[in-house]
């Protein structure tokens, strides 16, 4: 099968130019000024945006949690995220205490194999690590699992201390792994939220007032002196904060390797929306929004390249029998909340329509960072002869207005709803195949295959 995609002004991370593109099976062949080549489908992007498939590295498809499951399985979850410009998802195996690595992995190989509409890959959400499973987390890796989520969050449910997160950053350190770290200290917060429910504060708005920045700020430098001491790198998922942020400047600035994402919720939303009563449980997510201010700072570390990559922490629950499981206790609110449609657009819009990165850096934070990072490049993340053919066919003209009424994840409620955003995600190509074609979907589940990923070229 051959496609060509004529007239478009390609993107990527660090090119701008107008030329024709033939696709080849699975990958890109030939790029090139007026092309003409006999192909089997021309798609004509006059106007449009041509730019790589975007890399979402945090997603939490049907994770068990809080009482609940996410609502978006691997079949909803990556028709939603193809559906906004996104072609390949990092989600989150888990290792649950008492089970080998391999068990965890197995698992979730078994929930996504045969339902992807886009490619995938897994971090490992790691709870036990003794010395005698290094060789496991090694043979882990060689199978293409080369980054672990730790926790500093959730007691007695996935939080680790800091001799596990030692042992697990020098055993993948080591072999060029990375830890990508929920740093929140959870011990303490937990203590805060006892104080608070006591005092019967027990509305959604609580969630967040009860875990302070310097809680996050704490949990992100331990986690980077951890790293110090351990000799490797570490990853900071989901960072939410300017008191988060200055740990991560202060150790880049030192020359550590110390990287960081943060989400749209991090650079949309804010502390203001949890409002009085129960609809804040819809931004019940860990870590929790903040006062708006902090969004300034967050946009300044992107275009410093003190944040690297923009990931969405997509983690949905229902408001009806979900979310309502915690409609007297904010504590059982189960935490996360959707947002792997709208990534791409959302950045475009608030990135670039609103002059804070230039269209080179949104390309970037949205697909080529996190290929780097997570051992994908240049397969994915670019528009190069020999890449995969995981194509964006963007308008950067037309508007669209986000709403649950619309979209296509399995949730009942947007966490911007009514928005209305320039840029509009067309035509999706994952390796070559048609998945989205003039926003509908246009693919079947299993298209989407497990990614064996690489070690990080980020350093
Ligand atoms: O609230 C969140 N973030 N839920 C998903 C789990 C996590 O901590 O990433
Ligand atoms: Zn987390
Ligand atoms: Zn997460």
């Amino acid at each position: 099968m051959k496609t060509l995609v004529q007239n478009g002004r390609i993107v990527t991370a660090v090119d701008d130019y107008k030329a024709d593109i033939l696709i080849e099976g699975e990958v890109v062949s030939v790029i090139g000024a007026k092309l003409e080549m006999e192909a089997d489908r021309v798609i004509d992007a006059s106007g449009k945006l041509v730019i790589p498939g975007g890399i979402d590295p945090h997603t939490h498809m049907e994770l068990p949690f809080g009482g609940t499951q996410a609502s978006d399985d691997f079949r909803t979850g990556t028709i939603a995220a193809a559906h906004g410009g996104t072609t390949t998802i990092i989600d989150f195996a888990v290792q649950y205490k008492g089970q080998t690595l391999t068990e965890g992995l197995d698992a979730w190989h078994a929930k996504a194999e045969g339902k992807c509409a886009i490619d995938y890959g897994f971090h490992l959400i790691t709870t036990d690590l003794e010395d005698e499973r290094v060789p496991e987390l090694h043979r882990v890796m060689d199978e293409g699992v080369t980054s672990f989520k730790m926790f500093m969050a959730y007691p007695g449910v996935f939080l680790v201390d800091d001799a596990t997160i030692f042992r697990a950053m020098s055993a993948a350190g080591e072999r060029g792994g990375l830890i990508c770290m929920h740093a929140e200290n959870g011990v303490v917060i937990n203590e805060i939220i006892k104080r608070a429910l006591a005092a019967g504060r027990t509305a959604p708005k609580y969630h967040a007032l009860t875990r302070p920045t310097r809680a996050e700020a704490e949990g992100v430098h331990r986690a980077i002196a951890i790293a110090e001491m351990a000799e490797s790198p570490v990853y900071i998922v989901h960072l939410s904060c300017a008191d988060a942020l200055e740990q991560v400047r202060e150790a880049r600035d030192r020359g550590l390797p110390a990287f960081a994402e943060t989400c749209p919720q991090y650079l949309f939303l804010s502390l203001d929306d949890y409002g009085e009563g129960f609809e804040g449980a819809k931004y019940v997510m860990t870590p929790p929004l903040r006062e708006r201010w902090n969004q300034a700072e967050l946009w300044k570390g992107l275009k410093t390249d003190d944040l690297q990559v923009i990931s969405t922490d997509h983690c949905p629950f229902c408001m009806k029998e979900q979310k309502e499981l915690g409609r007297d206790d904010f504590s059982k609110i189960p935490n996360g909340a959707p947002g792997v449609e709208h990534r791409v657009p959302l950045i475009y819009n608030g990135g670039v329509v609103e002059n804070r990165v230039s269209l080179n850096r949104f390309v970037e934070l949205t697909s080529t960072a996190a290929a780097k990072m997570f051992g994908l490049f240049p397969r994915k993340g670019t528009i190069a002869v020999g890449s995969d053919a995981d194509i964006v066919i963007f308008d950067p003209d037309r508007e669209q207005t986000i709403s649950a009424a619309t979209h296509h994840m399995n949730v009942d409620y947007s966490a911007y709803e009514g928005r209305t955003i320039r840029g509009v995600v067309e035509t999706v190509l994952s390796r070559g195949r048609i998945c989205i074609e003039n926003g509908e979907y246009k693919g079947k589940a299993g298209d989407g295959q497990f990614l064996k990923r690489g070690t990080c070229i980020s350093m």
